[in-house]
């Protein structure tokens, strides 16, 4: 007998944390390595957010919390949506988990039973086919088109509704793409599941504060109030405030949705770290002039790299509205030969050619369920990311 549950064998390691591992092991052997595969802001967590955390150990707010979160924290999230997305929820209709995972894993473990569906528009974050399937349920992916910025389309999402479809998995902006939903591409959205009202809407909006120039973010339930009674919507102070390390996500959502996924975290990790949540206090309610400041310089770095991948032969790059990533295609490229013999066969290849060769570390698109195309990380520096262009045209320039 297996000692390990069947359930593993339904899940696939990260492959983003695998491209990571890897170029820190080149970095090791003494490679001069730039790592493009982190999923992270570069930046440091503002001080003021520090300073609330430092202020909660010293005023002893060092045990257990409610298990949805202090109510400073949720009265903090339900002022947040009212002031940025014009959303009334009350704040017993919002969680707060360990990490926007966390709420997103709860929501799924609350819902899905065997043979439910999830609508996932690909390319798609690589955990959210894996925590389907953990959970029991089955991912119905839905490709995009390059053409239309990998944005799901209303007739594909309308044709890929079955009587077993419980979710659609929504991402905007988008990791791995940066696609970002203008409020016309997300009502013809919401429009399509205004005709299916057993289909529930998972928005993940953990990219909300990175868009770039005049785009305006919205989300499903503030374009379709009508959909509000079922949409989860998802969030975080990860990327936002820079605070990947600090463990905290939330959502707001239906209270018999709440109360479920309360239930569940009850038995698993309880409360969200009592010292993270007042930080996170902080972030949501204090000064948010980190915020323009941080979208004006990752607003610089897409351009750099976009214009620098449309000089690379063979590499096609839109321009992604929001998050800190591009999504460039390398079909051109697909059967070319490196110099050092070996033939470009898949996309896989192509970053693993260009980490050898290069020392770039990128993420191949298959992992995100869509090739061939690679990801970027746009979370370093100007001068880097300049040399790791560099470095993406002179390789491409050497395919044959
Ligand atoms: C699209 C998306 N959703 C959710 C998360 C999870 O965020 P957290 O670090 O708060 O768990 C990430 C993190 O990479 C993400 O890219």
């Amino acid at each position: 007998m297996a000692f390990l549950a069947n359930a593993l064998s339904r899940v696939k390691p990260s492959a983003t944390i695998a491209v990571s591992q890897k170029a820190r092991e080149l970095k090791a052997k003494g490679r001069d390595i730039i790592g493009l595969g982190a999923g992270e802001p570069d930046f440091d967590t503002p001080d003021n957010i520090k300073a609330a955390a430092i202020d909660a150990i010293n005023r002893g707010e060092t045990k257990y919390t409610p298990v949805s979160g202090i109510p400073e924290l949720r009265k903090a999230i339900a002022a947040k949506f009212k002031r940025e997305n014009n959303l009334d929820y009350d704040w017993q209709q919002t969680i707060v988990g360990t990490g926007g995972k966390q709420i997103l894993f709860n929501a799924f473990m609350a819902t899905l039973n065997p043979g439910d569906e999830v609508v996932i528009p690909a390319p798609y974050w690589v955990s959210y086919p894996e925590m389907v399937a953990i959970c029991g349920g089955t991912s119905v992916f839905v490709p995009t088109k390059i053409d239309n910025g990998f944005k799901l389309a209303a007739a594909d999402l309308e044709a890929a509704i079955t009587p077993k479809t419980k979710w659609l998995m929504f991402n905007s902006p988008s990791n791995p793409s940066g696609a970002a939903y203008t409020e016309a591409e997300l009502k013809a959205l919401t429009d399509v599941l205004m005709r299916h009202p057993h289909v529930w809407i998972l928005s993940d909006d953990m990219y909300e504060h990175l868009t770039y120039g005049d785009f305006v973010f919205t989300t499903p339930a503030q374009i379709e109030p009508a959909l509000k009674d079922r949409t989860l919507t998802m969030n975080g102070v990860s990327k936002a405030y820079a605070m990947t390390g600090w463990r905290i996500g939330y959502a707001a959502g239906p209270l018999e949705l709440i109360k479920a996924m309360d239930m569940i975290q009850g038995q698993q990790t309880s409360g969200a770290c009592s010292i993270a949540q007042w930080a996170a206090v902080e972030a949501l309610n204090g000064t948010q002039d980190f915020i323009p400041k941080n979208q004006e310089i990752f607003r610089g770095r897409r351009d750099l790299v976009v214009s620098m991948l449309n000089q690379a032969k063979g590499i096609k790059c839109p321009v992604p509205e929001g998050a800190f990533y591009v999504y460039p295609s390398c079909a051109d490229l697909i059967g070319k030969t490196a110099p050092s013999g070996k033939v470009i066969e898949t996309d896989e290849d192509f970053v693993t050619e260009l980490l050898e060769t290069e020392g770039v570390a990128v993420v191949h698109g298959s992992a995100f369920g869509q090739g061939p195309n690679f990801r970027i990380s746009y979370a370093t520096s100007e001068a880097l990311l300049e040399e790791a262009c560099n470095r993406i045209q002179r390789f491409c320039a050497a395919l044959r």
